[in-house]
């Protein structure tokens, strides 16, 4: 695709027009989407793992050549200034599959940002996807999922964040040095004791993770999890649902598990009977370590054991010293129970996850809040 800087996307550009061209994107582009993600400071990855999005997950496979894995904006003499990814996820609502669409890691230079939106409009003008789902927007993309129609997730807190601190010293050295005082560490040790006088308080009515609740701790997925799946998938008609089956896990958790960066947590032995995953989201920049809860799927909708899987989240947090523990975006509900156990809350940027469906059938069932049982194993954002 040719396009001229007259087009409908035209801003003021900081450099004279040039014919850029865009293009799909391919995996020999790698080293050059690697380093605009680097310039603009967003999250890198290696290559092995960039090309892993596509090369094994199942949608893809699936989906195979029907898919572009998202577009590039080229310059006459070959440098890549603009990127965005799309990667394919299978959900299922009422029994039916629903090829949805990621809108992944999105940067374009910025002496070309005129050419930002039609990156955006390649990804809404997809024809063969049921839903678009973007659970990492940011600042800077905000608006533009506006300009596309793309409401906001009608459930869940997607723009404040629930958070426990689990490492007073650490937690307090990360948040000194991100207000950039100096003498960040040796002041931390002052302040995290008065913040264990606060906290002591606040954790007061922690459920204890005893015998009551023996949970086991997985080191992979087994075939255990696709039966919880068709379980899940059964019972829950009325729901979106990304689909969970152990291929899906498996790929989604491929290097979270191998890296040691993820922890999967089972009630019941087999079948079983509720899961917690939770997943490390660190903030190198301000050396702060945090842990996520991604995804909390129980049998039957029994949120029982949320409250004591956390408890044991939180406990092993304090144990490996991690200073942060954070929930972001749940049903009221599953929040609900959160609520009593975390805290603290912090305003995120913006508001996070958007959707968009084409077919107005499926705009009318996820227009109602019932439809959603949102996470962070949503779109990307654990990805
Ligand atoms: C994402 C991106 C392609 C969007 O390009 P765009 O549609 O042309 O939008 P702009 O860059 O002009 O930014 C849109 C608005 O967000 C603001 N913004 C940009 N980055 C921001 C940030 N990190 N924090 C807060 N606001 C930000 C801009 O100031 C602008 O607001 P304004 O119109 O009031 O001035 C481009 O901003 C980019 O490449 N950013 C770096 C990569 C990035 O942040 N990607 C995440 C996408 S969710």
């Amino acid at each position: 695709m040719e396009l001229q800087q007259s087009s409908d996307f035209t801003k003021s550009a900081h450099k004279p027009a040039q014919n850029l061209k865009i293009r799909e994107v391919a995996f020999e582009d790698y080293d050059q989407i690697d380093a605009l993600q680097i310039a603009y400071k967003r999250p890198a990855r290696p290559y092995e793992e960039w090309e892993h999005l596509w090369a094994n997950n199942p949608a893809y496979l699936s989906v195979g050549r029907a898919w572009s894995k998202g577009w590039v904006v080229e310059r006459p003499d070959g440098r890549i200034v603009g990127y965005l990814g799309n990667i394919p996820l299978f959900y299922e609502l009422g029994g039916e599959r629903l090829l949805t669409a990621v809108a992944h890691a999105w940067v374009v230079d910025l002496d070309y940002r005129p050419y930002s939106l039609a990156l955006l409009d390649l990804y809404f003008s997809q024809k063969n996807v049921d839903l678009f789902l973007n659970a990492t927007v940011g600042p800077a993309g905000h608006d533009s999922f506006n300009i596309f129609d793309s409401p906001r997730v009608p459930t869940g807190d997607w723009g404040r964040s629930v958070f426990s601190i689990t490492n007073r010293q650490g937690f307090l050295a990360a948040w000194l040095r991100e207000k950039a005082i100096p003498i960040a560490r040796p002041l931390s040790f002052g302040l995290a004791g008065a913040l264990a006088i606060v906290q002591s308080f606040s954790f007061r009515a922690l459920p204890r993770n005893g015998a009551e609740h023996p949970f086991q701790l997985c080191k992979n997925i087994d075939s255990r999890f696709d039966v919880f799946w068709e379980c899940q998938r059964r019972n829950n008609p009325h729901l979106l649902l990304a689909v969970r089956t152990r291929e899906a896990l498996e790929w989604h958790f491929k290097y979270p598990l191998r890296n040691d960066r993820v922890w999967i947590l089972t009630a019941g032995t087999n079948p079983i009977t509720a899961y917690a995953i939770f997943l490390r989201y660190d903030n190198p920049a301000h050396s702060l370590t945090r842990m996520r809860l991604i995804d909390f799927q129980a049998l039957d909708g029994n949120i029982t054991l949320l409250a004591p899987m956390l408890a044991w989240a939180l406990e092993s947090c304090r144990r490996e010293g991690i200073h942060m523990f954070e929930i972001i975006g749940l049903r009221p509900e599953k929040m609900r129970v959160i609520s009593e156990l975390s805290p603290y809350r912090r305003k995120l940027p913006c508001w996070m996850y958007f959707y968009k469906a084409p077919h107005p059938k499926l705009a009318e069932k996820l227009a109602d809040p019932n439809a959603w049982d949102p996470s962070q194993f949503d779109s990307d954002a654990s990805l």
